[in-house]
């Protein structure tokens, strides 16, 4: 085989899966022949496990997954946490403070609901206001209701925020400057906005890459990444050949020092089967 990495990192949600979000057959094919030659294939998603097993049927993946972007590394599909990352009590004090600031109407913009992972399960300020599908799709417990005046104790793993559709996002970043900045920590709307994602300021997909090649016995300039948005650019910066796709960000387009087809071109196969015929790195 004429390909010079040792693993293969791939984001889903725009890169591996299309616009279906579905894993194509010439991506599916072409990833689990590099597994069947021993060349592991690392899934580095914002996604859950649970919405990751629901994609990646039919891919042969037994090596560690990075969920949630780097705050929850799972051993493998079926496999326990084996990094968890929380977001400090500094922090989570900080973020309740805001949502009651903005709850209290202290704000241009309004807060339409809260969700977030604790290692006990999920907790949501407004359950009522989830589409009961897309969740059973994310997650496996049973949704926990948020008493926002009483937060629970236990320590969370990442916050989503939802802003109702108008909502100033300059008046966001105005705010959150003030609340987060200090405390090294930095929204993203992984999802678009107005959605809002908040995790360990310590972690982000790059840190996980590290880890979980540290885990395989493999350095990061060995490993051949691909990625299309702003959660991606740590991932990207960091391996031996960060590519992005053609529907990237600019943030991943910046940072990646290659560019593949599109998500529904099967960029992510097209790339690879180009670096196996030309038997060299580019
Ligand atoms: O939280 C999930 C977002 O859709 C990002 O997913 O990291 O697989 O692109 P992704
Ligand atoms: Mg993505």
């Amino acid at each position: 085989m004429g390909f010079n990495y040792k693993a293969i990192f791939v984001d889903l949600d725009g890169t591996l899966l299309n616009s279906q979000k579905v894993i194509s057959q010439r991506n599916l094919k072409c990833l689990n022949e590099f597994i069947d030659n021993g060349i592991p294939v690392v899934i580095a998603t914002g996604r859950t496990l649970k919405s990751v097993k629901k994609v990646t049927q039919g891919l042969k993946i037994d090596t560690p997954i990075i969920t949630l972007n780097g705050n929850d590394i799972r051993k493998s599909i079926d496999g326990y946490s084996m990094m968890l990352s929380y977001v400090d009590n500094q922090l989570k004090e900080a973020i309740f403070a805001m949502c009651k600031n903005i709850l209290n109407g202290n704000s241009d913009y309004y807060i339409q609901n809260i969700l977030f992972d604790t290692a006990n399960g999920f907790y949501c300020l407004h359950p009522n206001l989830l589409d009961s599908n897309e969740f059973s799709t994310h997650y496996d417990s049973d949704v926990k209701e948020l008493d926002i005046d009483n937060p629970p104790a236990e320590s969370i793993v990442s916050f989503l925020f939802l802003l109702t559709p108008d909502s100033n996002r300059e008046a966001f970043l105005t705010e959150q400057t003030k609340f987060f900045k200090p405390l090294g920590a930095k929204f993203c709307t992984f999802n678009g906005w107005p959605w809002i994602e908040l995790g360990s300021p310590k972690v982000n997909k790059g840190t996980a890459m590290q880890y979980v090649c540290d885990y395989l016995g493999i350095n990061m300039k060995d490993v051949i990444a691909f990625g299309d948005g702003e959660n991606d650019v740590e991932m990207l910066a960091e391996a031996g050949l960060g590519v992005a796709m053609a529907n990237a960000d600019l943030h991943a387009l910046k940072i990646a020092k290659a560019k593949a087809l599109s998500n529904d071109e099967d960029g992510v196969s097209v790339f690879l089967e180009h670096l196996k015929q030309a038997g060299n790195i580019q």
